[in-house]
């Protein structure tokens, strides 16, 4: 096996492991993947102050979030299916998380159930991401088994009324589990540490809902779920109702916008998640950390706010944090190492980002991450956007 030094590294085991369609499942945007690929790259232009002699010794990274103590300012992301990336991925990646000292969020879309997750953490408390459903009946029940579970915050996402259109997915006619066509079966056939596993595992489709919840023609099929049962008129009347349905902390995901921003801290949530959704959405929006600084001056006194979308480092947690983030979220992060190496991949992959976090901010001068602010940026808060490219030319 590979010596394992980064995030890259636990892509490249993953995209060998897994099989094609969940690989591609992670790995893809819709259509031009332009936001999905500016959400990475615009990182990349914001550049670090370099400080020396400066006392190093005694650092730390820890911080809060919605009130929850965090070794770092990162939470584990809402990823739909996340049990075919790897047998029973979600107890797997929950595990990881908490004994690492960090949140995990579970999707409605997760393979492995509420339940399942909190008998895998042995009823330590975890997030739950909501998406709204027709079926009024089965949301409330699904807030209730998941006060049930110990639950400690509900992510509500709010850009996934209808799905964005991911090429490769329609091509490779993603389901859980998979159809068994011939390609598939050829495919699988390549994959055998993957096969075990769920041979090993009566975890094949989504738990949270088959079973639970009706109207759906194939209720294998992530697209059919979507177009049938997810409620197109979404709106603020609603996460008003959800908010007191739930009693208890709420964090909005999905906001890009500041007017959006300002609902959002009106609503009286406790967090908003900037976020277009690893870029699965809208294409064509802005990157997450180019939308980020003027979401923060317009509401960050007001709510907590937090960002997601292309952090594959902890040099990117960093410079987030430096740009008035609070919070950030990892999706494809772990999710490569989950099916690089399980359960041990998604504590590699949570290592990886807390050393390079807790290097970079040394190297930046720092050895409490509460006291970094912009100024470890050289290229100050607006950098990161191609307006901004613009501005620092002008
Ligand atoms: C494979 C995959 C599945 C996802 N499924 C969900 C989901 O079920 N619910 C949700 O709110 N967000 C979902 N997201 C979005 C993530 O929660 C998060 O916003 C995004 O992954 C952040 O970008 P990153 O992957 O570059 O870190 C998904 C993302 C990926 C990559």
């Amino acid at each position: 096996m590979p010596t394992i030094t980064n995030i890259e590294d636990l892509r490249a085991l993953a995209q060998k492991r897994v099989p094609r369609m969940f690989y591609d499942y992670a790995d893809s945007g819709s259509w031009t993947e332009g936001t999905y690929r500016a959400n990475e790259s615009d990182f990349q232009k914001i550049l670090l102050r370099q400080r020396v002699a400066v006392n190093m010794d005694n650092r730390s990274t820890a911080t809060t979030m919605v009130g929850h103590d965090v070794r770092m300012p990162v939470a584990l992301a809402p990823v739909g299916l996340t049990g075919m990336q790897h047998a029973d991925g979600e107890m797997l990646a929950a595990r990881a998380a908490l004994d690492f000292g960090v949140p995990f969020t579970l999707s409605t879309m997760s393979i492995c159930s509420i339940e399942d997750v909190s008998e895998a953490v042995g009823g330590r408390p975890f997030w739950f991401q909501l998406y709204w459903m027709r079926d009024r009946d089965f949301m409330e029940r699904l807030l209730d088994r998941a006060k049930a579970a110990n639950v400690s915050a509900l992510v509500l996402t709010l850009d996934l009324q209808v799905i964005g259109q991911r090429h490769k997915d329609l091509k490779n006619g993603l389901t859980a589990p998979p159809k068994p066509t011939l390609a598939n079966i050829v495919n699988l056939m390549g994959k055998p540490r993957w096969c075990l596993g769920m041979a090993g595992t009566r975890r094949h489709t989504f738990r949270n809902l088959v079973g639970h919840a009706k109207g759906v023609s194939d209720m294998s099929s992530l697209g059919a779920w979507t177009r049938e049962q997810f409620d197109p008129r979404l709106n603020w009347d609603d996460v008003a109702w959800i908010k007191k349905r739930w009693g208890g902390k709420l964090i909005l995901k999905g906001i890009m916008d500041v007017e959006d921003a300002r609902l959002a801290a009106d609503s009286g949530a406790d967090a908003l998640v900037v976020s277009n959704h690893g870029g699965r959405q809208l294409d064509g929006a802005p990157s997450s950390i180019a939308a980020l600084p003027e979401i923060v001056a317009a509401v960050g006194r007001d709510i907590e706010v937090w960002m997601d979308g292309g952090i594959r480092s902890g040099q990117d947690v960093l410079k987030a944090w430096a740009l008035g983030a609070r919070g950030t979220m990892i999706g494809r992060a772990f999710v490569y190492g989950l099916g690089a190496m399980g359960q041990a991949g998604v504590a590699k992959a949570l290592e990886i980002i807390r050393n390079e976090l807790d290097i970079t901010m040394a190297f930046c001068g720092h050895t409490d991450l509460r006291k970094v602010d912009r100024s470890i940026l050289l290229n100050g808060p607006a950098a990161a956007g191609a307006d901004s490219d613009r501005q620092s030319k002008a």
